[in-house]
């Protein structure tokens, strides 16, 4: 019997922590832009009795997601894909965000759609970002959900951002609106495709954020949640594995926010005050 491959793109620390709940007995491919991540990634899974194997990949270039896909099936039967790749506000351009962020990860969606085995699973890590974009029009949100990837960045509500909060919550929000879209396909291979939308949850992404312009904002936003504190990737990874199970067959299509209670905040409690700046 063919082994079953858990592909991971971002071996981050999100993704790891999805990685390591999912992973044992089966086959681990770990895709990342950062060969150091990669490659630290790799001897921690190996040292913990994961069955590993990594490849260095760009989430912004069709081809390299491709690659990754083809090198994936040559490990076994791809039943679980993970997008934890990515890149937030304090650490690019517009441009940079809108190639990985939404361009990338909605080429992702696609790419695997195509291959996945039946019964498998997807998980997209999106953001709590996005949904304080506020309402968009049915229109803008159709055309996020089904335009395809090599046009999303020419939509005019697209190609006019400018600031990088803007690209990653309009990203983020893709990232939702294309997992809508993309469980229909992934339904033809009896295939679940969800996304979660973390908070703020210690990583070195959220540690870039910290310490940037909006560290700030963002300190006291976690002071003043409902939760009153940061979240850890290894509740990032709980719920993930949950989707991902058996337990999680009947979810699809969906988003799930695990925020502590921030967005619920930011539109009706303490977090008001935040609206003009986050
Ligand atoms: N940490 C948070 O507070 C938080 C909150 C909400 C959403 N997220 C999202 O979670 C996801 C994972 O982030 P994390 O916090 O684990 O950060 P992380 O920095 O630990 O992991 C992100 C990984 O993505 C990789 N990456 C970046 N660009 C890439 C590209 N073009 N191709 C391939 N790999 C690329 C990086 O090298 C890194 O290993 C991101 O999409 C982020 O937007 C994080």
């Amino acid at each position: 019997m063919n082994k079953e491959v858990v592909v991971l793109s971002g071996a981050g620390s999100i993704g790891l922590a999805i990685a390591r709940r999912i992973g044992t007995a089966k086959h681990i491919v770990l895709a990342d832009y950062d060969k150091n991540n990669l490659q630290n990634a790799q001897t921690v899974l190996k040292q913990a009795g994961f069955e590993v194997s990594s490849m260095q990949f760009d989430l912004s270039r069709r081809q390299s997601v491709q690659d990754l896909v083809q090198y994936s099936q040559t490990k076994g039967d791809v039943k679980y894909v993970i997008n934890a790749a990515g890149v937030s506000p304090s650490q690019a351009s517009v441009e940079k965000i809108l190639s990985v962020d939404m361009y990338g990860t909605a080429v992702f969606m696609e790419e695997f759609g195509k291959i996945i085995s039946e019964g498998g699973s997807c998980v997209i890590i999106s953001s709590q970002s996005g949904h304080r974009l506020g309402t968009l029009t049915q229109q803008e949100s159709d055309l996020l959900a089904t335009t395809d990837p090599e046009s999303l960045i020419n939509l005019p509500f697209v190609k006019n951002i400018t600031d990088t909060l803007k690209a990653y919550q309009y990203s983020k929000r893709c990232n939702v609106l294309k997992v809508m879209f993309e469980a229909n396909r992934w339904a033809k291979r009896r295939a679940t495709i969800n996304s979660v939308s973390p908070g703020i949850i210690i990583t070195p992404l959220a540690a870039d954020e910290l310490k940037g312009p909006r560290g700030e904002g963002y300190r006291k936003m976690l002071q003043a949640s409902p939760a009153m504190r940061a979240g850890t990737p290894d509740e990032v990874g709980d719920l993930a594995q949950f989707l991902m199970s058996e337990k999680g067959k009947f979810i699809t299509g969906a988003d799930i926010l695990i925020d502590g209670g921030t967005t619920a905040s930011y539109f009706y409690g303490d977090l008001q005050y935040l609206k003009q700046t986050h």
